[in-house]
């Protein structure tokens, strides 16, 4: 989608989005419109006509021309004091989905004045646009009989008066790049487990590497023997599909400045392995690569915004399945790090491949790491679908994520990392074991991951209720979110900044 920034209204455009205001003096965009229609929009206000509460909508046909708009979609915002980047991303959401059932393919966007910098909103509103736009369509057959959707290719956003319009499209190109590469990571968790395996994700990296400049190496079974990666091996043994070890690298940085690192549990179908799952809902585990998939996209993002920091992406992916070589119950591995894990539960695989990625992450010498998985059932019932949980060795960078993640409108939720829950994966018969039960299962599957980080600075994002859902919001559909893409690249830009170097919004 191409968007651009304009101080002037131009010409006449498909659909116009105006904010309408709660209470009080509406935005000048409002008044204008209102201004060219002799007062229909005030009149409809005024008698109720015209919904003005948060994410309620009306669309209006002008009468004339003087609108300059052949449709009108008045979006309620806020009190304007209440303009949050948030409620921008929706009400673009909202205006993209206007836009597919009108089918028009540009409309323009009547930013309103607000206490937020002018890049943060125009970010904020690309991002709900192109979010909104997405869809998830390349499995089904075109009906010969429907008229084709039309795709919304082209978003003007209207500047309030004064504001500065350079600082506004690079805001709105940062956040392009952002939408586009959490809807390729949707992309990549809506497609089927068929399609979107192992060697389809390193396949995905790759390009990706050769398009954006990055160094890509993907490790197959043979490469990842010799290195010892024996956890993920495991996993991987009762599949017919290889496995990868996939890592991408964007260099922004000065040469020897230790890298960020993010890692993304790339598991392209979780059948449980012998401690099968039940079969109501586990279509579903086809989404339990959406940690990875958010890996690969923020790896996109990073190198398309030219991020001035060195960062190393890496991905473990497999399938578990339940073939006659699979790992079974009580089987031990030892892991990369070299310690020994005892499987009490083959269903608990998510933590094996993760614990050899982040071991195998420590030879870039990190320093920061955050992983993401859709590592455990116990999230959703501790969190539900608002938040993702997180929980680190850290207690600052814990911080920044939380704080990356009320940036982009993606809730983090700390969890505590008490010793006492240690206990609960201490084996019998080998170091470890792969869970802890039912209490606390997402902090112990922490723990787990944690007994093999040692002292580099990490955080970890269970993403299990928040990576796929129904789509409640305006700028999602059902399926994978995207989430925690934009948390990954947000706090990459964060970072960035904090070091000195400039940082689109
Ligand atoms: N991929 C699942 C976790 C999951 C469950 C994600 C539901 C999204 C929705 C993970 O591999 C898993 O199966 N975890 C087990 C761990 C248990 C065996 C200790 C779980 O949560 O039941
Ligand atoms: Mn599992
Ligand atoms: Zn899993």
């Amino acid at each position: 989608m191409k968007i651009s920034v304009s101080s002037a209204a131009g010409s006449a455009v498909p659909l116009l989005v105006v904010p309408v205001l709660e209470g009080g003096e509406q935005d000048a965009a409002f008044r204008a419109l209102d201004g060219a229609l002799g007062g229909q929009l005030s009149t409809l206000l005024a008698r109720g006509d015209l919904k003005h509460g948060f994410g309620e909508t009306s669309l209006v046909f002008p009468h004339s021309d003087a609108a300059g708009a052949e449709r009108v979609l008045l979006v309620g915002l806020a009190k304007g004091a209440e303009v949050t980047g948030e409620r921008l991303r929706r009400a673009a959401g909202t205006a993209a989905k206007q836009a597919g059932k009108s089918r028009v393919a540009s409309l323009a966007f009547a930013l309103p004045a607000s206490a937020l910098p002018v890049a943060e909103a125009a970010r904020a509103v690309a991002e709900g646009l192109v979010l909104g736009g997405y869809d998830f369509r390349v499995m089904k057959t075109e009906d010969a009989d429907a008229p084709a959707p039309v795709a919304l290719e082209e978003a003007v956003i209207l500047l309030p008066q004064g504001e500065n319009e350079s600082a506004a499209a690079e805001g709105a190109r940062t956040g392009e790049i952002l939408a586009r590469a959490e809807n390729l990571a949707r992309e990549l968790g809506n497609l089927p487990g068929n399609v979107a395996t192992p060697t389809y994700l390193g396949d995905t990296a790759e390009r990706i590497g050769r398009e954006r400049g990055l160094k890509v190496t993907v490790l197959g079974p043979d490469e990842m023997r010799t290195e010892g990666l024996n956890a993920l091996l495991a996993v991987a043994q009762g599949s017919e599909q290889e496995p990868r070890l996939i890592v991408m690298e964007h260099r922004g940085g000065p040469e020897g400045q230790k890298p960020l690192v993010i890692v993304g549990k790339g598991l392209t179908f979780d059948a449980g392995g012998i401690s099968i799952k039940p079969a109501q809902g586990m279509e579903d585990m086809k989404f339990d690569m959406c940690g990875g998939a958010a890996t690969i996209a923020a790896m996109q993002a990073i190198g398309e915004l030219g991020l001035p920091v060195n960062v190393v992406g890496i991905v473990p992916s497999s399938e578990n399945l339940l073939g006659g070589a699979a790992m079974k119950p009580g089987d031990i591995f030892r892991a990369h790090g070299g310690k020994t894990i005892e499987i009490v539960n083959t269903d608990a695989e998510g933590r094996l491949i993760l614990v050899d990625a982040i071991s195998y992450a420590k030879r870039f010498e990190p320093a920061a790491m955050l992983d993401a998985a859709t590592l455990t059932g116990a999230c959703v019932i501790a969190l539900g679908h608002a938040a993702t949980g997180v929980m680190g060795n850290d207690d600052g960078l814990v911080q920044e994520v939380v704080r990356a993640g009320e940036h982009t409108g993606e809730r983090c939720w700390p969890l505590p990392m008490f010793d006492d829950y240690r206990e609960q994966i201490k084996s019998d018969y080998a170091d470890l074991k792969n869970s802890g039960g039912r209490p606390a299962g997402t902090i112990t599957a922490g723990w787990f991951l944690r007994e093999f980080v040692g002292e580099w600075p990490w955080v970890h994002l269970d993403v299990a209720g928040t990576a796929y859902g129904e789509g409640k919001l305006s700028y999602l559909t059902r399926g994978a979110t995207g989430v925690p893409t934009r948390i990954f690249v947000q706090w990459v830009m964060d970072r960035a900044a904090a070091a000195g170097g400039t940082s689109p919004a």
